[in-house]
């Protein structure tokens, strides 16, 4: 079921953290990797390295023409952390790779998988619909700023809004391409074990040290990267427009205490 046997999957992150474990995984799977990223990936387990600033249209347009036709899924893992700041956050986590996805639709093959690296902190997305909705609206790369001051989006609070507006825009899109057979999906990870997990445990302060506390452990690259894969075999292709956790248990514990279950 997990076979990728002939497939050729694009892969943005690449070049770190749960990118580079699942262009290793999709590799040892079977695929052609095709990975995306402004820095270089381990050339082990990448076919093909294109260089791409995804936070720029013309180098998101140039990457995509550059991928190729006949792609049969879309990884879209590289994102910011909540330290770079609203505008950077916003732009590389949603309006990036919303325009490269959208620049790839042409190019996927009928039946292609698109899987968006979306995180338990895009949870609360249902409480942000207004905003959630104007973000989506947005197709000018420099109306970042003012759409974030018109929705009282700060700093702090951008890395979760630029999940929950993923999420919201996954799926919007469960039958966009249904015709064509294409199919986009969320994975939400609770906090994994990678170069910006001090990112977020800075940002988040207080509430980061309390689901720490509670977790067992941190998720690995490891813990993520068989469920992207899975979602981009053809065993997945009922799999439409959902948002999966993947998080040790993160999810379920902030619902049951949510509705007095814990
Ligand atoms: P990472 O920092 O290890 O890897 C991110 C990759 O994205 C890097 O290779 C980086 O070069 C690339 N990237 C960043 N901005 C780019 C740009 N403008 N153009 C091209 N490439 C760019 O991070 P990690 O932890 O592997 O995160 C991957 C995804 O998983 C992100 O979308 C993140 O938000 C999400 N996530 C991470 C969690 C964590 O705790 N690490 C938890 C939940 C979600």
């Amino acid at each position: 079921m997990n076979d990728l046997n002939g497939k050729t999957i694009v892969v943005t992150g690449a070049a770190s953290g749960i990118g580079a474990e699942t262009a290793r995984v999709l590799w040892e799977l079977g695929a052609r990797v095709i990975g995306v990223d402004r820095n270089a990936p381990d050339a082990a387990h990448v076919d093909r390295y294109i260089r791409a600033d995804l936070g720029d249209p013309a180098s998101i347009a140039a990457a995509a023409a550059e991928c190729g036709d006949g792609i049969d899924a879309l990884c879209n893992i590289a994102g910011l952390p909540p330290t770079r700041g609203r505008v950077p956050v916003l732009t590389v986590n949603f309006l990036g790779l919303r325009a490269f996805t959208e620049a790839l639709i042409p190019r996927l093959a009928d039946g292609a998988s698109i899987v968006n690296l979306a995180s338990l902190a895009g949870l609360g997305w249902a409480d942000a619909v207004p905003a959630i909705k104007a973000m989506i609206a947005l197709r000018d790369f420099g109306g970042v700023a003012a759409l974030c001051d018109a929705h009282g989006v700060d700093d702090a609070r951008s890395y979760f809004f630029s999940k929950e507006v993923l999420i919201a825009w996954t799926l919007q899109n469960r039958w966009t391409w249904r015709e064509r057979g294409i199919r986009m999906n969320c994975v939400s990870p609770g906090p994994v074990d990678t170069p910006i997990l001090g990112d977020f445990l800075e940002t988040l302060g207080a509430r980061a040290e309390e689901d720490m506390r509670v977790m067992d452990r941190p998720g690995r690259p490891a813990d993520i990267a068989p469920l992207v894969a899975f979602l981009c075999s053809d065993g997945s292709a009922w799999i439409r427009g959902s948002n999966i956790a993947c998080d040790g248990g993160m999810h379920s514990h902030v619902l049951a205490n949510m509705y007095g279950l814990s």
